[in-house]
């Protein structure tokens, strides 16, 4: 057995574990790499300050050399979603699309639409194992530097990308991103189709503007009927009843505060300094003690004595909710 006991990569086990990603079906496979590339291309421009404009295009391809079947029929095809967002930094595109696990909003506390930085590398893998085709990318982050073109494919072995090819090219936009995945599939209409998403996304942003060219060839442009971005969302730190004993203890260990009382009113929401005296006092632990040193007992102590203690209910300003103007918007426009 020891022989046989050996690490599994992250794209190993997702390779498996495929509907963990949103992939268990080709019908869902679809709808989810266009999802997690249009997700991505919203919160880009809007983190940016850009309102954003957004092309989806579903083309169905044949195997092989083969020409494309009749839409109902194909089981292949090549999903290309444009944003004229910020664009991203050359370095970081084979990581971005050929890496599981990497991204920028898994370590921050503010909301997104994407987190885990496996979305747009999950759907590129699921392109790579049924279709055998890398990731294409162009990006370009700006008007006065180049366009550069990528297709990356995962190591999954090492969940590592691997460039193959790389070059900077023109490129008709000043600045954004287009990311191509060819992939196995299926397009219905209906409940659950792209189309749907499509129309509901355009509803739920209309800060945003979509131009959709489905399978046939039919374009939808879906206007802008917002001119102004939503409020962003503030950053929030954890709040005292949210985290469980194990968090907890990995906060006492991380924090820069030198004091516990420091630690409580400083790492978390809703913690006055006169609270945190209160906290430590339950606890029966000096106030001065070294977050560090309380481990153990202690540290369950502290847990038990938060859960004891009034605390005011989270700020809500760390939501950036849709809000009635902009969703009669969306709604007017489309309904
Ligand atoms: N169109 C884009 N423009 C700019 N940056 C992007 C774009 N797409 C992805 N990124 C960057 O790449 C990172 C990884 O994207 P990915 O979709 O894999 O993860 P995520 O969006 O962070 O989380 P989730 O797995 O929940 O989607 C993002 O965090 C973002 O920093
Ligand atoms: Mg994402």
């Amino acid at each position: 057995m020891g022989k046989q006991q050996r690490e599994i990569s992250a794209s190993e086990f997702f390779t498996k574990n495929r509907h963990l990603l949103g992939c268990d079906n080709p019908r869902k496979a679809l709808l989810t790499a266009v999802k997690e590339a249009v997700d991505n291309a919203l919160d880009a421009s809007e983190e940016a300050g850009i309102l954003p404009e957004i092309v989806v295009k579903l083309e169905a391809v044949g195997e092989g050399d083969a020409p494309p079947p009749r839409i109902s029929e194909a089981t292949r095809f090549r999903v290309t979603v444009v944003d004229y967002g910020p664009g991203i930094v050359r370095q970081q595109v084979p990581r971005i699309f050929a890496k599981l696990l990497y991204g920028s909003k898994f370590h921050r506390l503010r909301m997104s639409r994407g987190q885990q930085g496996i979305g747009i590398s999950a759907a590129g893998m699921y392109g790579q194992l049924t279709t055998g085709k890398p990731v294409k990318i162009i990006s370009r982050t700006g008007q006065n530097v180049p366009a550069h073109y990528f297709e990356v494919q995962i190591d999954t072995k090492k969940n590592e990308p691997i460039i193959l090819e790389k070059k900077e090219i023109e490129w008709e936009s000043h600045r954004g991103t287009q990311v191509t995945i060819e992939l196995e599939g299926r397009y219905q209409k209906g409940r659950a189709s792209v189309d749907e998403y499509m129309e509901l996304t355009s509803i739920g942003n209309p800060h945003a503007k979509f131009t959709y060219v489905a399978p046939d060839g039919e374009t939808r442009v879906y206007p802008r009927t917002m001119q102004q971005l939503p409020e962003p969302p503030r950053e929030i730190k954890p709040h005292p009843y949210g985290i469980e004993l194990g968090m907890l203890l990995k906060m006492l260990q991380d924090t820069k505060s030198h004091w516990l009382s420091g630690f409580l009113s400083t790492d978390f929401s809703r913690v006055s300094a006169a609270t945190a005296e209160e906290i430590c006092k339950a606890a029966g632990l000096n106030p001065h003690k070294r977050p560090k040193d309380v481990v153990g007992q202690e540290a369950e102590k502290v847990y038990k004595a938060i859960q004891a203690t009034k605390l005011m209910a989270p700020p809500t300003n760390c939501l950036s909710p849709i809000g009635e103007k902009a969703i009669l918007s969306g709604l007017y426009k489309q309904i």
